[in-house]
């Protein structure tokens, strides 16, 4: 894929891939006979959702949760809508939370919180990237995937502006030079 000039590459396609292996490799182990659900927050989580099911060799069913926050476009305010609910219960089911990147973590908070009222019998957070200088509450992270500094990101499900989500790797933006 052509490179714009303002990105950077921080992981590589070959990175991203070898450690999506590696974690789907940790949720097979950790849900052998077990009813598992992997639950991938939209829009960002669906290039890993993806990616992370093809290598997981369990019976297992995919749904996913769209939500959204109620503050700047690149800042969490905590103040969370669902958009898009799950479409099944997830009642006795093993739920595997993917999400693309913990920020702040307001959002997995409520996530967390809601999930829990349908009464699952557990729930993992599995993200790809987590920024831990800008956590404001602590989320237990079972897999994870990169920790990144506080730079923003795009590419393999990111956005900035809903651009770049399509990238296969992930970069970094730099301020575009006139
Ligand atoms: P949190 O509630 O602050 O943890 O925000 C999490 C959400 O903000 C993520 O699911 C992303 O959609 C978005 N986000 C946070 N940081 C970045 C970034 O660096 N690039 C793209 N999206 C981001
Ligand atoms: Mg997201």
């Amino acid at each position: 894929m052509k490179l714009a000039e303002h990105l950077e590459v921080l992981y590589s396609r070959e990175a991203v891939q070898k450690r999506v292996a590696e974690i789907a490799a940790q949720i097979q182990s950790d849900h052998q006979g077990k009813e598992l659900v992997l639950v991938g927050v939209l829009k960002g989580a669906f290039m890993f959702v993806a990616d992370l099911a093809r290598h997981i060799d369990l019976p297992l069913s995919i749904d996913f949760v769209g939500l959204s926050s109620y503050g700047e476009a690149t800042e969490s305010s905590g103040v969370v809508k669902i958009t898009s609910d799950l479409t099944k219960p997830i009642e006795g089911k093993h739920v595997v939370i993917v999400e693309d990147i913990i920020d702040t973590g307001l959002t997995m908070r409520y996530l967390l919180d809601n999930l829990a009222t349908r009464r699952p019998a557990s729930v993992k957070i599995c993200t790809l990237l987590q920024k831990p200088s800008r956590s404001r509450t602590r989320i237990p992270i079972d897999y994870l995937g990169f920790t990144v500094p506080d730079l923003f990101v795009v590419g393999y499900g990111l956005d900035a502006g809903e651009r770049y989500r399509n990238l296969p790797f992930i970069g970094v933006l730099k301020p575009e030079k006139s």
